[in-house]
């Protein structure tokens, strides 16, 4: 394994549970075309960009719209998701992120963001990260949303490392195929089952620090 250099890390499901508001969005919008949208069919928007999202909503209500139809949808949702990001408090920070970021930080690691959420720099300003980040590369970025590992080369790019210096944090399948496309090492953070395509599968931030995590990749 070659040294590790920076950490790159999805924001949606890693650093914060966003996903539960951009569930309220969507389950509002489908509310207003008049069809069903559970949780269960949320978890195939998790990772993926806001038009794709809009795209799989409207593939659950079996429905079929113009494109100018579709980007007033997007964007009443994104009015409806950001009413939830105003009052986002830095408590919904996930248990373990920010000490996690500041030992990566000691340790002389480069951090970068890879999202694909064009909202990333507003969430992470919220919460008062922004400024553990060398590096922010968003939706806006990118024009080939994960599985394209696009956002995380550019990240490396950014911060000057190679991919195989470089480790990614995930929590959808999407990410970490992006991840393994771009050469990386990649770390699941939740469920064994969902993630199991990555090198390592982390129940979350507060279960181990940086250092034990490079030794645990070095052991794979
Ligand atoms: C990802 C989320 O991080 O960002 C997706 O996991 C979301 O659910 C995507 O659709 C795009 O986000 P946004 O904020 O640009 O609509
Ligand atoms: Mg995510």
């Amino acid at each position: 394994m070659k040294e590790i250099k920076a950490f790159l890390f999805d924001l949606d499901g890693v650093i914060v549970d966003t996903a539960k508001y951009h569930y309220l969005a969507w389950k509002q919008i489908a509310d207003q075309l008049g069809f069903e949208f559970t949780l269960h069919d949320n978890e195939r928007l998790k990772g993926v960009s806001r038009m794709r999202s809009l795209d799989i909503l409207l593939e659950v209500g079996k429905m079929h719209l113009e494109q100018t139809e579709k980007e007033k949808l997007a964007t009443r949702k994104n009015e409806l998701y950001l009413q939830h990001i105003y009052t986002l408090q830095k408590t919904e920070i996930l248990p373990g992120v920010t000490a996690f970021l500041k030992e990566t930080r000691g340790m002389g690691i480069k951090i970068a963001l890879g999202s694909a959420s064009k909202n990333a720099p507003l969430i992470l300003e919220r919460l008062g990260l922004t400024s553990f980040f060398d590096v922010i590369i968003d939706g806006n970025a990118v024009s080939k949303a994960k599985p394209d590992p696009e956002v995380f080369l550019q990240g490396a790019a950014a911060l000057k490392v190679s991919p195989r210096e470089c480790v990614v944090f995930e929590d959808a399948e999407a990410g970490i195929e992006a991840a393994i496309a771009g050469r990386m090492y990649c770390v699941g953070v939740g469920s064994e089952s969902a993630l199991h395509k990555a090198n390592l599968v982390i129940e979350g931030f507060n279960k181990l620090s940086p250092h034990e995590l490079l030794q645990k990749l070095r052991e794979e």
